[in-house]
């Protein structure tokens, strides 16, 4: 591994010095198949991040812009590479004619995705080519696939630096080699890091944040990359997400989103603790923040005693969302969901024999290699069930490297395209239903801020995580107030404000 020393290096030199041909690999790109063995190597946490002493005011005079794609993890990295980035003394720039470096964020879900971002990455040629100094960089899910690092090397000899998901507390080093080095900066690690605490955030807004509380996923479903992107489960320690949490509510935040990719396994990865997620909401509902989301659930993981936790209310809001992906139990099984259909509506009833309103989410992938009608038509009749407040829905997008990719497909895409249809249409109908069931109703909103298309309007959210539209004074931003329910439409609701909560 290339990195420079502790003396300062001549930037400007280096940076003229920088010529297309000169680019070259510094590292073995990741391996997908490394990425999936999962080690027995216990998750060591290390408390000591800092920025070296050679990086700290790297960036003074110059500004950073993160494009951030993809999922609220991603999100949250990229609140973490700010962080990061403004300790070494950088600032954000309003746009990307004006950033020093740009880094691309990406994800790796689904094929459309990916295709946005090599889109992107093309146009940041000409960016490159007016401005040689700038630094453009490419992390996240993308960077930890093979054929995506192969392809930057090969296409797109324009960006600087590639980093991986189990990297980014390396940016400071990383971002060194990339300015004093002549050469395409790649470091990717296939197996999965450990765990890094106390990196620098720069949260956006002060009204909600994430919150991790688990990296990785080991349920390989038979579809999905992030397995492979993520690495294997690890939680981090109970004391240090309950610490943060306290921190937060220390500073005004009124809403915290738990994020992993399947939080329902928080905890079965500690050897020395019996601490499961539900112990761990049992013990974060106790901290004064008025309102704590979760995402994402699965539902194999779902048990009894989170069921009973969440009932408790409080802060714990009434939504969940619970991924289904599919309604019939063959799908399901050739998907390795590890649940039956059955199984997952029995789950339901439980959940909603425990917690009357709570608001049910979901995602769904039609399409799957080799789905029939009948199949499909299982997918609607358990969405109608269920009775979803709403649905984020896919077609299947094959990932190279996953098992699914390599199944028969003999289902058209016209088809895949019509049943994405038809089942959006009935969950926008159900959508409807539920908000139109609402109208009239007096909600608790906490205030996020103007509407995104009208600065007179001020929009909420309810526990429920339902947005709703209404006039009022922008000193309720923040805040939470009771509205009533006027108009109810299939993705927003509107209002009109009854009372500031505790007035
Ligand atoms: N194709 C389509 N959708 C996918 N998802 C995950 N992998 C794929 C894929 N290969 C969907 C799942 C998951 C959500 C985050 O993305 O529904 O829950
Ligand atoms: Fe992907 Fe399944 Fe893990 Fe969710 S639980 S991240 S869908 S492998």
């Amino acid at each position: 591994m290339t990195t420079s020393g502790s003396s300062t290096p001549d930037l400007k030199s280096a940076q003229k010095s920088k010529s297309k041909k000169d680019y070259s690999i510094y590292f073995q790109p990741p391996s997908l198949k490394e990425a999936k063995k999962r080690g027995k190597e216990e998750v060591t946490v290390h408390y000591n991040f800092s920025i070296p002493e050679d990086m700290e005011g790297i960036g003074r005079g110059k500004r950073y812009l993160v494009r951030t794609y993809g999922c609220q993890m991603n999100e949250h990295d990229s609140e973490t590479i700010s962080g990061i980035l403004e300790q070494m003394g950088y600032a954000p720039a309003k746009d990307e004619t004006e950033a020093d470096i740009i880094l691309f964020n990406t994800c790796a879900i689904r094929e459309n995705a990916e295709d946005k971002v090599f889109g992107e990455l093309g146009h940041m040629k000409r960016m490159k080519y007016n401005n040689p100094n700038l630094i453009l960089g490419v992390c996240g899910c993308m960077s930890q696939e093979e054929s995506v690092v192969n392809k930057i090397l090969k296409s797109y000899q324009h960006v600087d630096l590639i980093f991986g998901t189990h990297n980014i507390h390396r940016l400071p080093h990383l971002l060194r080699d990339a300015l004093f080095s002549k050469e395409m900066v790649v470091e990717v690690w296939s197996k999965e890091g450990d765990i890094i605490e106390n990196m620098p955030k720069l949260r956006e807004g002060s009204i909600k944040a994430w919150v991790n509380i688990m990296y990785g996923c080991d349920k390989f479903c038979t579809y999905c990359i992030v397995p492979y992107t993520r690495g294997k489960e690890r939680s981090r320690r109970p004391d240090d997400v309950i610490a943060e949490v306290r921190e937060l509510a220390r500073q005004g935040f009124k809403e915290i989103t738990l994020l992993g990719q399947n939080v329902n396994a928080y905890g079965k990865d500690f050897e020395d603790i019996t601490y499961g997620f539900g112990d761990l909401l049992d013990d974060l509902r106790k901290i004064d923040i008025p309102r704590i989301r979760f995402t994402t659930s699965h539902p194999r993981d779902f048990d009894d005693h989170l069921i009973e936790v969440l009932a408790k209310g409080g802060n714990l809001v009434e939504q969940i969302h619970l991924p289904v992906q599919s309604g019939s139990t063959e799908v399901l099984k050739k998907m390795a969901r590890k649940y039956s259909r059955e199984h997952y509506l029995e789950l339901v009833r439980k959940i909603k024999a425990a917690i009357p309103h709570a608001a049910l989410t979901t995602d769904i992938i039609v399409g799957f290699p080799g789905e029939t009608e009948e199949q499909f038509e299982e997918t609607l009749s358990l969405v109608e069930e269920v009775g979803y407040d709403s649905a984020y829905t896919f077609i299947y997008s094959p990932r190279e490297g996953t098992p699914a990719a390599v199944m028969e497909d003999n289902v058209p895409h016209e088809v895949k395209k019509q049943r994405l249809q038809r089942l959006m249409d009935l969950q926008n109908r159900i959508s409807l239903e539920k908000n139109l069931a609402l109208q009239g109703e007096v909600v608790e909103l906490l205030v996020e801020g103007e509407s995104k298309t009208n600065p007179d309007v001020l929009s909420g959210r309810t526990r429920t995580g339902k947005l709703v539209h209404f006039a009022g004074d922008k000193s309720l931003i923040g805040q939470f107030v009771h509205v009533r329910i006027t108009e109810a439409k299939t993705w927003t609701l509107h209002g009109e404000i009854v009372t500031k909560v505790g007035v």
